[in-house]
């Protein structure tokens, strides 16, 4: 991709991350669904409601340009128990400079199970769902939630962010339980967090 005047002006030094997240909603609307990344009180919220062994590892959906994962090291989460997925190779090789003791796991999360280490399929203590679940069509959405059980161990919840007032996932038709367990004004736009279960 050929650089542009704002990246020329700061060539061999990381873009400002709210720059290069809006450059990629403008590549990528659906996948992106948002034009700024989350906030700081946002990624506390979500943080705050993982759950985590000492043996398990905790797996980030569409790390984007990282403000959750961020919050989850903050958190005390270590990196080598983090896994961040991304779908978009830009912003997964800003990641991979950003955190580069987190594991950064390129490609789809509906290949998640191909894409996690072996040894810690099953020992996912909480999954936090950051791709805009609510656009993508139901059977898809089955695939990836299905595929969600699969890496946790039984019983587990998994947490996913909403502009939306209501759940983001019709969790009915897909076979789970609901709760909300948060919400925050100090985010672009106000977001809710929502555990999944089953
Ligand atoms: C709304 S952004 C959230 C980014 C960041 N977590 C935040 O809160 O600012 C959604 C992210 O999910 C990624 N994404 C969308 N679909 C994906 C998929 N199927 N697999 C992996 N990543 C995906 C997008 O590229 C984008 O970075």
């Amino acid at each position: 991709m050929p650089l542009d005047r704002a990246e020329a002006a700061t060539a061999g030094k990381a873009p400002h991350p709210a720059w290069l997240f809006f450059k990629r909603w403008m590549a990528n609307p659906l996948t992106m669904a948002s034009i700024t990344p989350s906030s700081p009180a946002l990624g506390r919220l979500i943080a705050r409601n993982v759950r985590r062994e000492p043996d398990e590892v905790v797996v980030e959906y569409g790390g984007g340009t990282g403000p959750i994962t961020r919050c989850l090291l903050e958190a005390g989460i270590p990196a080598s128990r983090l896994f961040t997925a991304e779908i978009d190779p830009n912003l997964a090789n800003y990641l991979r400079r950003q955190f580069p003791d987190v594991t950064i796991l390129e490609g789809d999360v509906r290949n998640i199970r191909q894409m996690l280490p072996e040894q810690h399929i099953g020992k996912v203590g909480t999954v936090v769902v950051g791709i805009p679940m609510i656009l993508i069509p139901l059977s898809a959405q089955q695939v990836i939630v299905d595929e969600i059980f699969k890496i946790m161990p039984e019983g587990r919840y998994f947490l996913a962010y909403t502009y939306s007032t209501g759940s983001p996932l019709k969790h009915k038709e897909l076979g789970m339980k609901a709760r909300r367990v948060g919400f925050t004004l100090a985010n672009i736009p106000p977001a809710h967090v929502w555990a999944y279960s089953r």
